[in-house]
């Protein structure tokens, strides 16, 4: 008898656990290098194997990073196998620019033979994050990946996020997949070395975080703001609040592979991603998204009702960072209205994008008023413009 075809068809709805591990600690393969040994678990009667990656600006600013890698790799041989040497590769955006530095990555891997049950441990900014994720992910369908971020920006943000890629086709971010870390370790000691261009940078995602989530946070940040070029100790409860909101939006969220329509984290990211695009990466992806802030929150303020003192403050946190909230690039508005469809077509479906109605109360939207997104552009200058004069 032929099958009824209503039970034929199912659609099954099933969930998958993960569990994602954060820590915080202030000198990882020093002091604090039993909070690494914790999270690389090891079976009954198993060794796993670890391979270390290391980004060549971090080991080449650390000159004794290597000595520190290869004493932890011996203090722990018992539990751990450690084939293969450390590997080094370009940090920035060229590891990502190169697909086929992914395919030297899984040579490495496979000559290392490591299995589902082994653990890449990758110390870097988040484009060296991005890339050996990556290849992480792909090799084996997925191999264990440890973070150890070494920007503001990988520690407060993307480091603890779900996501990696490289770019392709000359677009950010085409390949790629949804991946959950094993671990991800914030080490303080680790931004020691970042220069104060970078060091800044991250704190445009904390900004970003605290608008959408707790108008408290916010109001920390921007008592804060001047602390955060000297690299004060206020710097660190931000980093740390502003990791612990992104985690909370992926894990809580509902929606930690991004299937639905809204992403609120890319607030002030269509025009940072298009701007990082414009300037050749002239602008970093920190000071990009510092100025996509501060067009947004003038276009909230002219059409969905954020008050123009709020806007302000937002405005003058940003600056008083030392974020430049202007770039010659802004006056060519038509070619950055183009980020708006790229922005929707990374996603798919209809555009999404979040503005504000007040800080910590975010609203979807689903058009833009190029006239007043331009006004709002050049209200953002002009307010540089009359600041700095
Ligand atoms: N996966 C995601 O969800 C996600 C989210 C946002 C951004 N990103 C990606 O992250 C990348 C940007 O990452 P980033 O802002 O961390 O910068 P980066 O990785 O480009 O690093 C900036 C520069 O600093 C160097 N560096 C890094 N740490 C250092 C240290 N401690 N000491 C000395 N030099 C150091 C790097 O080698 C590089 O030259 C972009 O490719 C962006 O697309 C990914
Ligand atoms: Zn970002």
């Amino acid at each position: 008898m032929a099958a009824d075809s209503s039970n034929a068809d199912s659609d099954v709805v099933f969930p998958v656990k993960f569990t994602h591990r954060l820590r915080f600690t202030a000198d990882v393969l020093g002091a604090d290098q039993s909070v690494l040994q914790q999270v690389l678990e090891t079976g009954e009667d198993t060794k796993p194997a670890m391979q270390f990656w290391v980004d060549e600006a971090v080991a080449a600013a650390n000159p004794d990073l290597k000595q520190r890698i290869l004493a932890f790799c011996a203090a722990n041989a018992d539990r751990l196998r450690h084939p293969g040497n450390i590997q080094l590769v370009d940090g920035g955006e060229a590891v990502k620019n190169d697909i086929h530095i992914i395919e030297r990555m899984l040579k490495c891997f496979n000559h290392a033979d490591l299995d589902r049950r082994s653990y890449v441990i990758v110390i870097g900014g988040g484009a060296v994050l991005d890339a050996v994720g990556f290849a992480a992910a792909i090799a084996h369908r997925g191999i264990r990946l440890v973070r150890i971020p070494t920007t503001t920006l990988a520690q407060a943000d993307s480091g603890v996020g779900v996501k990696n890629s490289v770019n392709l086709f000359q677009k950010k971010n085409w390949v790629g997949t949804f991946a959950v870390p094993w671990a991800v370790l914030n080490d303080r000691q680790l931004l020691n070395t970042l220069s104060d261009r970078d060091f800044v940078c991250g704190f445009s995602e904390a900004v970003k975080v605290s608008l959408l989530k707790d108008a408290e946070f916010f109001h920390r940040i921007h008592a804060a703001a001047t602390q955060i070029p000297q690299r004060q100790e206020a710097c660190w409860p931000i980093i740390e609040e502003s990791a612990r909101w992104h985690l909370k939006h992926i894990t809580e969220g509902g929606d930690a592979f991004e299937m639905l329509e809204a992403r609120p984290l890319d607030f002030g990211h269509w025009s940072a991603h298009k701007l990082e695009a414009m300037t050749d990466f002239d602008l970093r992806h920190g000071e990009a998204v510092a100025i996509g802030l501060a067009i947004d929150v003038t276009y909230s303020n002219m059409v969905y009702g954020l008050p123009h003192d709020q806007a302000e403050q937002i405005m003058d946190c940003l600056a008083q960072m030392g974020l430049l909230l202007d770039h010659p690039v802004l006056s060519r508005t038509d070619e950055l209205f183009r980020g708006l469809e790229e922005f929707r077509q990374h996603l798919g479906g209809r555009l999404t994008l979040t503005m504000l109605e007040s800080i910590g109360r975010p609203i979807d939207v689903h058009t833009v008023d190029h006239e007043i997104m331009k006004r709002a552009i050049e209200l953002v200058v002009e307010r540089v413009k009359h600041t700095v004069n």
